[in-house]
C-alpha cells in the first residue's frame, strides 16, 4: 500500500500530475515544445510575481542554487545561516572556491536585518545568499525587511532560496526586489523532483557577463539565451515539464491567494494540533513556515518508532527531525494538494499514536 508523504518534500504527487506526464514526448528543439515552453513560463512568471525569465532546469533545487552563486559571486558572498540548508548554501559557495563568509544566527531564528546592514556596510561582499523557508527549522525569514536593507548595496546581488515555500506561500520576487528565486517543483508544487526553477533578474545576467567561468550546465547566460528561444540549453526532463504545465494551469483555476491561504489554513489545523498535544512549535510563533511545522519533541515521542506505526497501521509518513535536530523535532508538511480532511486524517491518527509513544 501506497505510504503518503507528509514529509516537508517530496510530497504527495495527485494522479493527475502523474496523468500529465505519460504523453508522448516531443522534442525540445520543436514548435511543440516552445508552446509548452511558453505556458508554463507565464504561468510560473504569475507564481514568482515577478517579470523576470524563469529557467528550467533539470537538476534538483540544490543545481540550481550552487549555480546562482557561481553566476553572481566574484568577490566574496555574504551568506545568513539560521539550519541546515542555509549552512549548507554556504558550505557549496566554499566548496566551488568562491570566497564567502556565513552571518550566523541560531537555528531558528530569524535573519536579522540590522546584522546583515552591518556586514553589508564592510564593503567586503558582491552576492548575498538568504533561505525564505528554512526547512530544517520550519522558520520563514523575513525577506521583505532584508531586502529593504539588501537593496542600499547596489553592488550586492541578492539570492534567495524558496525551496519550501513556492506557490504555498506569497514569495513576490519584483516586490521584494530579489535578483535571483530558486526554488524546486517537489514541495508545494507537489511534483516528482527533478526539475529547478530560477527566476533571474537583468542585474543579475549583467553581473554573470562580468564572471568568467561560471561553468556550462547552470550558466544563466546559456540558459537565457536559450529562453529567448523558449526551450531550455540541453536536453530536459520533458515529462516533468508536461507535469509543470499542468500544474500552473490547476493553480490558476485555483487561484494564487485561495492556494496560499488554503496552506495557512492548514498550516494553523496543524499548530492547532500542536497546542492541543501539549507540544510546541520550534521557532516563534511569528516566524513559523506556512507550508510546514518543525515540532519540539518535548513530550520525549520515540519518534523512530512512532513514524513506523504510523507508517505500518495508518500508510503515513511525517519526519523525525533534520540534521542536529533529528530526535528533538517532527516535521509536518501541508504543501502541496493537502485539505482539511487529508490534515485531519493524518492529526486524528497522530492522536491515537502519541498515547503510545510519549
Ligand atoms: C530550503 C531548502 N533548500 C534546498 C533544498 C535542497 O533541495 P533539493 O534536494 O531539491 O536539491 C531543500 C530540500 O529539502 C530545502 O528544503
Amino acid at each position: 500500500m501506497h505510504t503518503k508523504l507528509f514529509i516537508p518534500g517530496p510530497v504527495d504527487v495527485s494522479q493527475r500530475s502523474y496523468q500529465a506526464m505519460v504523453q508522448g514526448l516531443v522534442s525540445h528543439r520543436s514548435l511543440e515544445f516552445e508552446e509548452i515552453y511558453r505556458t508554463v513560463q507565464s504561468g510560473l512568471q504569475k507564481i514568482f510575481e515577478s517579470k523576470d525569465p524563469v529557467f528550467l532546469i533539470t537538476s534538483s533545487a540544490w543545481g540550481a542554487l550552487e549555480g546562482s552563486l557561481k553566476n553572481t559571486c566574484r568577490k566574496k558572498a555574504l551568506c545568513c545561516t539560521s539550519g541546515a540548508f542555509s549552512e549548507k548554501w554556504y558550505e557549496v559557495a566554499l566548496a566551488n572556491g568562491i570566497a564567502a563568509d556565513a552571518l550566523k544566527h541560531d537555528w531558528g531564528t530569524p535573519i536579522d536585518p540590522n546584522r546583515v546592514e552591518e556586514a553589508l556596510k564592510t564593503g567586503d561582499y558582491d552576492a548575498i545568499t538568504i533561505v525564505h523557508s528554512e526547512t530544517s527549522t520550519g522558520t520563514y525569514n523575513p525577506v521583505k525587511e532584508i531586502m529593504e536593507v539588501v537593496k542600499q548595496f547596489p553592488e550586492v546581488i541578492s539570492l534567495v532560496d524558496t525551496v519550501s515555500s513556492f506557490s504555498g506561500a506569497p514569495t513576490p520576487k519584483d516586490a521584494w526586489g530579489v535578483d535571483v528565486i530558486v526554488t524546486g517543483v517537489q514541495k508545494a508544487l507537489a511534483l516528482p523532483p527533478g526539475l529547478a526553477l530560477a527566476s533571474v533578474s537583468n542585474r543579475a545576467l549583467e553581473r554573470a557577463k562580468a564572471v568568467p567561468h561560471r561553468g556550462y550546465y547552470f550558466d544563466f547566460l546559456e540558459l537565457n539565451q536559450k529562453h529567448a528561444n523558449n526551450t531550455t540549453v540541453t536536453t530536459p526532463a520533458i515529462a516533468l515539464i508536461y507535469a509543470l504545465k499542468d500544474k500552473v494551469e490547476e493553480i490558476e483555476s485555483e487561484g494564487l491567494k485561495t492556494r496560499f491561504e488554503r496552506h495557512a489554513r492548514l498550516n494553523k489545523r496543524v499548530h492547532d494540533w500542536v497546542e492541543k498535544q501539549g507540544l510546541s512549535l520550534f521557532p516563534e510563533k511569528k516566524y513559523a513556515a506556512k507550508t510546514l511545522s518543525c515540532i519540539r519533541n518535548t513530550r520525549n515521542i520515540d519518534l523512530p518508532a512512532f513514524n513506523q506505526a504510523l507508517k505500518d497501521e495508518f500508510s503515513f509518513c511525517i519526519d523525525g527531525g533534520y540534521g542536529k535536530l533529528k530526535g528533538k523535532t517532527l516535521r509536518i508538511s501541508n504543501m502541496g494538494n493537502e485539505t482539511e480532511a487529508s490534515m485531519q486524517a493524518l492529526l486524528d491518527a497522530m492522536d491515537v499514536l502519541i498515547e503510545r509513544f510519549a
